[in-house]
C-alpha cells in the first residue's frame, strides 16, 4: 500500500498522512451509525466524561469498563450547573468507545480491511492487533481539547508496538480542531505510563518516565488540516495534539489502535478484554 517514501517520511516524522484512503461514502455510513449509536444512547445517573485530565480518568469505573463495551462519552461541558444538557444530546457526546470494532457491524466493516492490515504490516506492525477503536465527535462550540500526549502511555506493550490510525471523516481544519504532530517527536522518550492500580477497579495512576516536557501546544506541533477520507498514521511515542472546536462545524473523527501480537501486553494496561473476547487481528477481514 505505502511506497518507499512514504515508509521512510513515517520513521523520519512519526505520522504519515495518506490521502483519499477512504471513499466518502464509507466516511458517510460510519457518521450515521455513530449518530444511532448516540440517539439510542441513555445517559448513566453517573454521568462520564471524557479527557485526558488526569483528574477525570481517576475513579471512572466506567471508563475502565468502556474497553470491551460500546459507551458514549459526554463532553465536559455538555452539561449546566443543574446537571441538565445545554444543548441536544446528538450535540453533547465527546466520544464512544472503545470497541465498536468487535461489537458493531458497521464498525467492523470499517476497520477490519485489508488495506488498513497491510499499511499496519508496511509502517513495521508484526500480528496487528486491534485493542481499541473511538469516534470523535468534535461538536461544534464545546468539542474539546485533547492535550498533547504519547498513545503508548495510554495503550502499552513491551517493546513499544501501538500505531494509530485516524481517519478524518469529515474536514478537519484549524477552526474545527484539527490534529497537530510533532514531527520526530517519536524519537524521544515515552514520558509517562497510565496504569491500573490499587485493589479498587477504578483506582488508575500516572507514573513519570521522563520528566522532558512534551512539546508545547500549539507552537511546538504542525497542524494536520486533512479532508475527509484521509488517514493519518501516528507512531505510539509520537506527541500529538489537538484545539478546542470553538467553531460552527464539527469534526468527526474515527481511531484504530493496534498493537503487535509478537509482544507483550501488561496487565496494568487500562484497557482490559475478558477472556471471551480476545483481541483479534486486523487482517481478520470482514469485506
Ligand atoms: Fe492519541
Amino acid at each position: 500500500m505505502l511506497t518507499g517514501d512514504q515508509i521512510d517520511a513515517f520513521r523520519r516524522d512519526g505520522y504519515l498522512v495518506v490521502p483519499d484512503f477512504v471513499g466518502l461514502d464509507a466516511c458517510h455510513e460510519l457518521r450515521r451509525r455513530a449518530e444511532e449509536i448516540v440517539d439510542e444512547w441513555e445517559p448513566s445517573s453517573e454521568r462520564t466524561v471524557f479527557t485526558t485530565d488526569a483528574r477525570v480518568r481517576v475513579s471512572n469505573r466506567e471508563f475502565l469498563a468502556s474497553g470491551a463495551t460500546t459507551w458514549c462519552f459526554f463532553e465536559e461541558d455538555a452539561f449546566d450547573a443543574d446537571g441538565e444538557l445545554r444543548q441536544p444530546k446528538p450535540l453533547s457526546i465527546n466520544k464512544i468507545g472503545h470497541a465498536m470494532h468487535d461489537l458493531d457491524p458497521a464498525f467492523e466493516r470499517f476497520t477490519y480491511t485489508a488495506p488498513l492490515a497491510e499499511i499496519a504490516r508496511d509502517v513495521g506492525v508484526v500480528d496487528p492487533l486491534v485493542v481499541q477503536s473511538m469516534y470523535i465527535f468534535k461538536q461544534p462550540g464545546i468539542g474539546g481539547e485533547v492535550t498533547c500526549h504519547q498513545d503508548a502511555t495510554f495503550l502499552y506493550t513491551d517493546p513499544i508496538s501501538v500505531t494509530g490510525f485516524w481517519f478524518a471523516l469529515e474536514d478537519a481544519t484549524l477552526e474545527n480542531g484539527c490534529l497537530w504532530a510533532a514531527p520526530g517527536g517519536h524519537c524521544t522518550g515515552l514520558r509517562q505510563l497510565f496504569k491500573r492500580s490499587g485493589t479498587d477497579d477504578d483506582g488508575t495512576v500516572f507514573e513519570i518516565l521522563d520528566p522532558t516536557p512534551l512539546p508545547a501546544p500549539p507552537h511546538e506541533l504542525v497542524p494536520l488540516e486533512v479532508p475527509a477520507g484521509t488517514l493519518v498514521v501516528l507512531d505510539g511515542r509520537l506527541p500529538h495534539w489537538s484545539g478546542a472546536n470553538r467553531s460552527a462545524r464539527s469534526r468527526h473523527a474515527y481511531t484504530v489502535h493496534c498493537i503487535s501480537g509478537a509482544v507483550d501486553y501488561p496487565s496494568w494496561n487500562w484497557l482490559q478484554r475478558p477472556a471471551d473476547r480476545p483481541l483479534r487481528r486486523l487482517d481478520t477481514v470482514a469485506r
